[in-house]
């Protein structure tokens, strides 16, 4: 085995600034690694920025972190607006859009990008198969993996390690091992299936709330108090799809009817017309609640 597929994966590469991406980032670069962050043009990278510092903030203010660290992590990230920003790093981790043909893609260049040979290419991916993400990397395939974090990145712990029938066990050990040891967050290993093994409970747990409200059998707020205060959940099913992302639940649950075909996976429509709408939860400032 050469040293570089043993060496600590210590220049973390995000592509992607969202939600998910910059919450990666952040976590990382909290870690004390040195991370690149590639988004599709300077404004996009300006808005990645600023909200990693919003977050770090929060943190200070929150009494979770020093306010030296949070500035010595600030200045572990760089951002950049093309893939070949990222030719130095041993991670890299995809955190973009949830759909496939934009995933391949950025899997395509990354393989022509990266000098590493050993570098571990993750996906956060909610639900794309990751043999997929494998196969479009052809000889690299084997160093495919997934690495599904989740919202709010920074304040939770879990990270789901999805190996696919290409990835090499010793690719699945090393990304681990750099969730447990060098992100201080716990690793589950999760199957390649649609919705891997949490968003496959979640979402048709979400999807039943959004159907409840739809046929006007409860209102958001009394559906949401039922889970919150009767189940003791940190928040209720529309608040969480909010949080989510509206477009990203009915990402996630799109794909999880295509591989499924079982009615619980299916989309509602009125979660159909909230995303046409624009109303994609918090951060758009609407969906079914409003944020201002
Ligand atoms: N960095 C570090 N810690 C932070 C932080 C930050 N930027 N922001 C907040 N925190 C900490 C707070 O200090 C607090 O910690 P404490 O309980 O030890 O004091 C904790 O996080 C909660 O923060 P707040 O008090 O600000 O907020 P709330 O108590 O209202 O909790 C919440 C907000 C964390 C979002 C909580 O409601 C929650 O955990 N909700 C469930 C979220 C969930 O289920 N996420 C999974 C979504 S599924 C997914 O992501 C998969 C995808 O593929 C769809």
């Amino acid at each position: 085995m050469s040293a570089s597929a043993t060496a600590p994966l210590e220049r973390v590469g995000v592509v992607g600034g969202g939600t998910m991406g910059s919450g990666i980032a952040e976590v990382c670069a909290r870690a004390g690694l040195d991370v690149a962050l590639v988004e599709i043009d300077g404004q996009a990278c300006a808005v990645a920025q600023q909200r990693i510092e919003a977050s770090l903030a929060r943190a200070v203010e929150r009494g979770k972190l020093d306010a030296g660290d949070a500035e010595q992590a600030l200045g572990r990230l760089s951002f950049g607006e093309s893939i070949d920003f990222l030719a130095d790093r041993n991670l890299l981790v995809e955190a973009i859009v949830e759909h496939k043909e934009p995933k391949l893609e950025v899997f395509r260049r990354l393989c022509d990008v990266v000098l590493d040979p050993d570098a571990i290419l993750a996906s956060n991916t909610s639900s794309i198969p990751i043999v997929e993400l494998g196969s479009a990397c052809g000889a690299r395939g084997g160093q495919v993996v997934g690495m599904h974090f989740f919202n709010p990145v920074p304040v939770l712990s879990l990270v789901e390690v999805i190996p696919s029938l290409l990835t090499a066990p010793e690719v699945t050990a090393r990304a681990q091992q750099f969730v447990r040891e060098q992100l201080h967050k716990d690793p589950i290993t999760a199957p390649d299936r649609a919705g891997f093994t949490v968003n496959a409970l979640l979402i048709p747990y979400l999807l039943s709330a959004i159907r409840m409200v739809e046929q006007g059998l409860a209102s958001a707020e009394d559906i949401d108090r039922g889970m919150t205060l009767g189940c003791a959940h940190p928040m209720g099913p529309l608040a969480l799809a909010d949080l989510i992302g509206l477009d990203t639940v009915h990402g996630v649950a799109d794909t999880l009817y295509a591989e499924h075909r079982e009615q619980l996976f299916a989309p509602p429509p009125l979660l159909q017309r909230l995303v046409s709408a624009g109303l994609l939860g918090r951060k758009a400032g609407r969906g079914f609640y409003s944020y201002s």
